[in-house]
């Protein structure tokens, strides 16, 4: 975390009351260091997945990892992708890279350090591996893009026959299904109608969530200098408005449960 060098308060609230703590002469990195050692979270696990390469995985991944730390939450960034895009990400990002979770030993390493974040994401690779599997019994959300575009949907069955798998391991997973790359006539018009022709209806846990992400380059231009479309400059406010919708949606979904 980077010292920000505001002062800030301590409020410590017990069972007589609540004592609130000027500490003028300690920066926010200094405090958390402090009283990170009694913190417990109730770590979110998120997992962006799905069996096609190309289909915006890591750019999801790298947008809801940057959408989460906006908000002050403690995130950990997990690659699990011998491709390695996301540590990529990071590492021009120049923030410590994230944990990578490569194969079988995802869930050893990942295991102890639940609780100790508010949120996990998990970039997964473009095909059924063993750390997808893994990711996928331990997420709370999988976040799955699909581009409209046959290659993409005929992948389809098998993402669907992967999440009924892990949701039988993990009852507490739910999956969103949402159009990635679409392009301005997809938005609104006849791709995305007839890719949802491709699409399973519904269930209470598994669903389509019809906020697609367009095919802009703000987006490739945002990852190429670390950074999300909500941090790139000139600012792109229709792809910051369309990921925020969608991260908020998955969110709240999550919440109320
Ligand atoms: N919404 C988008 N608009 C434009 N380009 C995108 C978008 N999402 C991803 N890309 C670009 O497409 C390529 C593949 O994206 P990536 O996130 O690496 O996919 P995956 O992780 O699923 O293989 C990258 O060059 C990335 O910059
Ligand atoms: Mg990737």
């Amino acid at each position: 975390m980077q010292a920000t060098g505001k002062p800030v308060c301590i409020r410590f609230r017990c069972t007589f009351g609540c004592a609130v703590v000027p500490l003028h002469v300690y920066d926010a990195s200094t405090i958390d260091a402090l009283i990170h050692p009694f913190l417990v979270y109730n770590s979110v696990i998120y997992t962006v997945s799905g069996i096609k390469g190309g289909s915006g995985r890591s750019t999801t991944a790298a947008n809801l990892f940057v959408f989460l730390e906006k908000q002050g939450r403690k995130v950990l960034a997990c690659d699990a992708d011998e491709q390695q895009s996301f540590s990529y990400f990071m590492e021009v990002r120049q923030v410590l890279p994230p944990l990578q979770v490569f194969g079988e030993d995802l869930l050893k390493k990942l295991k102890p350090l639940i609780g100790q974040y508010d949120d996990i994401v998990i970039d997964c690779g473009g095909r059924d591996s063993a750390s997808q599997r893994a990711a996928l019994t331990l997420a709370d959300a999988s976040l799955i893009p699909v581009a409209p575009r046959a290659t993409d949907r005929w992948t389809l069955n098998a993402v669907y026959e992967l999440l009924d798998k892990a949701q039988g391991f993990n009852t507490k997973l739910q999956a969103f299904l949402f159009f990635s790359r679409t392009d301005h006539r997809g938005m609104n018009g006849s791709a995305v109608g007839e890719a949802s022709d491709y699409l399973r209806p519904d269930t209470a846990w598994c669903r389509f969530v019809p906020l697609p992400i367009g095919n802009r380059v703000a987006y490739d231009k945002a990852m190429g200098w670390g950074q999300s479309v909500l941090e790139y400059q000139p600012t792109d406010p229709k792809a910051i408005a369309e990921i925020t919708s969608l991260f908020t949606h998955v969110q709240q979904a999550i919440t109320k449960k």
